[in-house]
């Protein structure tokens, strides 16, 4: 991570050149963002579209690159395209992105993890996130330095937009410096979420909750778990539970929920009520300052304040740790898991 940031942090300042020479004036023309990306790769750009319209009050769409492929997009000029990609080797995004640009958009910006990929050689512009080689099937560091990168890019896009005061620039800088910190805190919570995972093992399903920024993170978590574990999972944005998940919720469901502070959390406070009330078993993620306790039925784990800014990069850790040793904890091999390949370069 601090790898990934490095080119940002080590500046006093964001240079919008670390996305590429040509970069200030495409990000600077961009009226519009699109965001194209398969499986984990597509959570990342969910999360980043709440970013970019939030800090750069820019429109932002967020395209699963197989469905992309098929339809007959309007693309508007003006739109800044964006492909992120672990591998850079993922056949739907590339197709996507070809698309895209023959439908009239520029080759734009490639947010990926190997240098000289095809993905990277076909854009106009790159970045490059720098995790370090993936060798296990599941997305992991790949996806939280993907979501640095479109951190970064969303700073970006709000500096040449004049949205960003020098002040909050240095903030936001500041809250991404301490990144990499911020998350060895997370680490420590290991042998607590290791806990939960005994009693998720045993499980055959899990839903998991989130609001806001963290609802794509919550989808994160579920694709994890089934992905290494085996345990089917769902994700749904709290407020949609009564309008159907609800009715799965009972003593056999177990329900993991994202509960950070900031202006969700009264909100997701009463959709935790709503499962608790009909014997829904609670796993919580909370921030300290959070008012949710361990209760029956209610088991919380507190994780350190952050910043809103950076929260969902944090919140990710403990899901993929939890992933991650309930698949040890059910005998399966971690690295390589049933019917997946690392890079899908076929459709
Ligand atoms: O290499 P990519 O990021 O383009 O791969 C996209 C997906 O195949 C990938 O994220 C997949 O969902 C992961 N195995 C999830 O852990």
């Amino acid at each position: 991570m601090a790898a990934t940031l490095e080119p940002a942090t080590a500046a006093g300042a964001l240079p919008p050149q670390i996305f590429g020479a040509e970069a200030e004036r495409a990000l600077r023309a961009a009226d519009a963002v699109l965001l194209l990306a398969c499986g984990t790769s597509y959570h990342a750009a969910m999360v980043a579209r709440y970013w970019i319209e939030d800090i750069a009050g820019i429109p932002c769409s967020v395209e699963i690159a197989s469905e992309y492929r098929y339809r007959r997009p309007a693309a508007a000029p003006g739109t800044l395209l964006v492909t992120i990609s672990q591998s850079g080797e993922t056949a739907d995004t590339l197709a996507a992105q070809r698309y895209a640009v023959s439908r009239g958009l520029d080759a734009g910006l490639c947010i990926c993890n190997v240098p000289e990929s095809s993905l990277l050689r076909a854009a106009d512009l790159r970045f490059l996130t720098r995790a370090g080689p993936e060798i296990g099937v599941a997305s992991t560091k790949a996806f939280t330095t993907q979501l640095a990168a479109l951190a970064l890019l969303a700073l970006a896009l709000a500096k040449l937009k004049q949205r960003l005061p020098a002040e909050r620039e240095q903030e936001l800088l500041h809250d991404l410096r301490y990144l990499p910190a911020a998350m060895c805190r997370m680490l420590e919570l290991e042998p607590r979420v290791a806990q939960w995972a005994e009693t998720l093992a045993a499980r055959e399903h899990a839903l998991f909750l989130g609001r806001g920024v963290h609802y794509p993170i919550a989808m994160e978590g579920a694709l994890k778990l089934k992905e290494i574990s085996y345990v089917h999972a769902e994700a749904y944005a709290a407020g949609e539970l009564k309008h159907g998940p609800l009715a799965l919720v009972s003593r056999d469901m177990p329900v993991i929920a994202i509960a950070p502070g900031g202006a969700l959390v009264d909100k997701i406070s009463s959709n935790l009520s709503e499962v608790r009330a009909r014997g829904g078993e609670l796993y919580v993620l909370a921030d300290r300052s959070v008012r949710i306790e361990n209760a029956d039925g209610i088991r919380v784990i507190k994780t350190p304040d952050c910043s809103d800014f950076v929260s969902p990069i944090l919140q990710t850790i403990p899901l993929q740790l939890l992933a991650y040793h309930a698949a040890v904890a059910r005998g399966n091999d971690v690295d390589k898991p049933r019917n997946l390949a690392k890079s899908v370069t076929v459709e």
